[in-house]
């Protein structure tokens, strides 16, 4: 088989921000761009793969400025520790940079000087809000207030968590600063705004055609934002502000989010330098030599600014553009948002404290299908799944077969194994689309089927048997380990972009180091086998505890109101609440889709003083589409705590005049026998006012 043409990659992550330490939510995507770019590489493509710290902003100064210190000594400190975290994670960039640097004041300038020949910078005044306590303008981080396009309340003021969208502080409904906690006032400052409408033709044709974006993707830019002209983007900020004063506007910054995406270019012009390589070469366009491909990896809640924005500022500053936006979606632990009340709020060192890295490698790789669904880390799920794979399926493997294989090597000729490597070599090339697709689920099953199939063999064979035979059975014993040995090293080249430590202990033990993908094709025979030392240890469940215990604190931002009932939920589930309310008559699909289930936000909740059991909620189905529903939830939920709340309702439920007025539509919630109280449901975060249950 003629080997593929070498690419050409460009790997993103998004820049991790200079004033937090990393946690396990950062890690599911470094973990996961990680996996991708050691595949490419045991490919055989060229792949570099940049980061860099994210260090500019209101939030850095404002942490400075409380901790007494200056910027560049904080966001000195927090380099080291990420790097740290990095490294114990074996995430392995080509090159960290970082936005505070003169390779990225250059370019912010270079793409600035584009911006600004093109016509594309207008300057105007605009309302901004000041905190006189504090005594600065409030920007970004510093206010919170309700989204002035779908009233999520309890957002930030540069963007929406909930419906993705991007306004100026001074949009948001109700701010507050969460400085001093005071409402702060407006004040007129100048600001420079990028004119993006004059490439809104662009954006809808790039979204849609290049095959940059994944089409759910591309539609709900459509619906959400290109539908409508593209407000003009704000990009200036007047000081006090840390980060690179923009040359020709003298007392105005640019804004974070502008030299942020600026840093891909700067940490690749770096990583260029030092590898005698041209910034041309991979951000150019056109020119001679292999194009390269340019992916980014990014959480779902910063999709606008690259898939908006970004690709804006490309465009007219004449470079390349995005290969591939790669979305993916947030953590949940235990099926929760990260809580630091419950422990689940854990940092990347406090895992490296008490557990295997590679285990958590693994079991993201495991639950990564390359969608943007959330991620759930299940910790009895965890362990069960890591113990069971990789220490009992791969890791017993050579355990249990390579100590026969000490004194003698492999058998000289690769020995009949029923066609069970052939099988395995045979799966590589769906294991390799697996991973291409950013679908690592799909190939850790592929991966694990053929792990099943080896340990039968073994376990069919007992080699420890033939073991006791004496010499008469020498001969087979070598033959049954020698393949037992070569399957779990063809295993270990599977595994190598998500296990780089396994596999350099399979390299070590026979082989040699696992340089290439196609060393899963071709069995090895006549080499000599390292003594076996221990691979990989089962995870107990007092390390989990451990992390759990190290990471419990108070929680910093109010909890999911109701969430907290949840923590009661028992880990064996008693039958209790099915017996005491059996299952209705089977119905029929038919009968399911006349009820319209609908997301809606709790926009106002008010106690109804007459009614014991009565909230009075009005509900957000999107737009305009507002209803009125009485709740029976009374005494379970504070209706101040409600509001800004996704909750499931029946929308098309006949309206029901009642005592204190008119109800039309139901809340869904949970009771039953088990645990007195009322459950609101839920979605997963992403979910918007409107969408269908199906
Ligand atoms: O959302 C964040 O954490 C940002 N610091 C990501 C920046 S990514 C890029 F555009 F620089
Ligand atoms: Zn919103």
């Amino acid at each position: 088989m003629p080997s593929p043409p070498r690419r050409r990659i460009l790997v993103t992550s998004a820049l991790p921000y200079a004033n937090g330490h990393i946690h396990l939510g950062h890690l599911v995507e470094y973990i996961q761009t990680d996996v991708f770019v050691r595949f490419q590489r045991l490919r055989g493509h060229e792949c570099v793969y940049v980061c860099a710290d994210d260090t500019h902003g209101t939030a850095i100064m404002i942490r400075a400025r409380a901790e007494g210190r200056s910027e560049r000594e904080l966001i000195a400190e927090m380099r080291a520790a990420h790097l740290a975290d990095f490294a114990g994670f074996q995430v392995a960039f080509d090159h960290y940079g970082s936005t505070d640097n003169p390779a990225n004041r250059r370019l912010c300038g270079e793409v600035w000087q584009a911006l600004r020949t093109k016509g594309l910078v207008v300057s105007r005044d605009v309302q901004q809000l000041f905190d006189a306590t504090a005594g600065t303008f409030l920007a970004d981080r510093f206010v919170k207030g309700t989204c002035p396009r779908c009233r999520a309340a309890d957002q930030y003021g540069d963007t929406c968590e909930q419906c993705g969208a991007t306004y100026s502080p001074a949009d948001l409904v109700d701010p507050v600063s969460t400085l001093s906690g005071t409402r702060p006032e407006v004040r007129s400052a100048e600001h420079l705004f990028v004119t993006i409408e004059a490439l809104h033709g662009f954006l809808a044709e790039w979204t849609r055609s290049s095959g940059a974006i994944d089409p759910r993707i591309a539609n709900y830019l459509a619906g959400h934002f290109l539908g409508e002209p593209l407000r003009d983007w704000d990009v200036s900020r007047p000081a006090p502000y840390f980060g690179f004063e923009i040359p020709d506007a003298p007392g105005h910054y640019w804004y974070v989010w502008f030299d942020a995406p600026i840093g891909y270019l700067a940490a690749t012009a770096e990583w260029c330098e030092a590898h005698d390589q041209t910034l041309e070469s991979w951000w150019g366009r056109g020119g001679d030599g292999t194009p390269a491909e340019i992916h980014h990896v990014i959480g779902k809640d910063i999709v606008y600014f690259h898939t908006l924005f970004w690709p804006a500022m490309l465009e007219a500053a004449g470079l390349a553009l995005p290969t591939k936006v790669r979305v993916h979606g947030f953590l949940t632990v235990n099926g929760q948002k990260m809580s630091k009340s419950r422990g689940t709020f854990v940092l990347a060192r406090t895992w490296l404290d008490h557990v295997d890295p590679t285990a958590l490698r693994y079991y993201y790789a495991s639950k990564l299908s390359g969608g943007i669904d959330d991620l759930d880390l299940n910790l009895d799920e965890f362990l069960a799944k890591v113990n069971a794979d990789l220490v009992g399926k791969v890791v017993n493997l050579a355990s249990r077969t390579a100590r026969w294989l000490e004194p003698t090597g492999l058998a000289a000729t690769y020995p009949d194994d029923g066609g069970l490597f052939a099988q395995a070599a045979a799966d590589g090339a769906e294991i390799a689309a697996a991973y291409e697709d950013g679908d690592f689920a799909r190939a850790m099953r592929a991966i694990m089927l053929a792990a099943d199939r080896a340990n039968a063999y073994v376990d069919a064979e007992q080699p420890w048997k033939l073991a006791k035979q004496g010499p008469e059975a020498a001969g087979r014993l070598r033959d049954v380990a020698s393949v037992a040995l070569n399957l779990f090293r063809q295993i270990a080249v599977y595994l190598a972009p998500v296990l780089p430590g396994l596999a350099e202990q399979a390299g070590a033990l026979v082989g040699g180091p696992i340089r290439s993908w196609d060393e899963s094709q071709t069995p090895l025979a006549g080499l000599p086998v390292a003594p076996f030392t221990p691979l990989m240890k089962r995870i107990e469940r007092s390390q989990i505890d451990a992390v759990l215990a190290a990471s419990k604190g108070p929680e910093p931002e109010p909890t999911t109101p109701g969430g907290s009932s949840m923590d009661a939920t028992p880990t064996a589930d008693s039958g209790e609440a099915l017996a005491a309310e059996p299952l209705a008559a089977t119905c029929t699909i038919d009968d399911f889709t006349k009820v319209d289930l609908r997301v809606a936000r709790i926009v106002a909740a008010e106690e109804v003083p007459e009614a014991k059991k009565l909230l009075k909620l009005t509900i957000s189905l999107g737009g305009d589409a507002t209803r009125t529903v009485f709740a029976g939830i009374k005494g379970f939920h504070e209706p101040a705590a409600l509001v800004g709340r996704l909750v499931v309702v029946v929308a098309n439920l006949a309206p029901r005049q009642m005592k204190f007025g008119l109800s039309e539509g139901m809340v869904v919630a949970a009771s039953g026998a088990g645990a007195a109280g009322v459950y609101l449901l839920s979605p997963d975060s992403g979910a918007l006012p409107g969408m269908r249950l199906h």
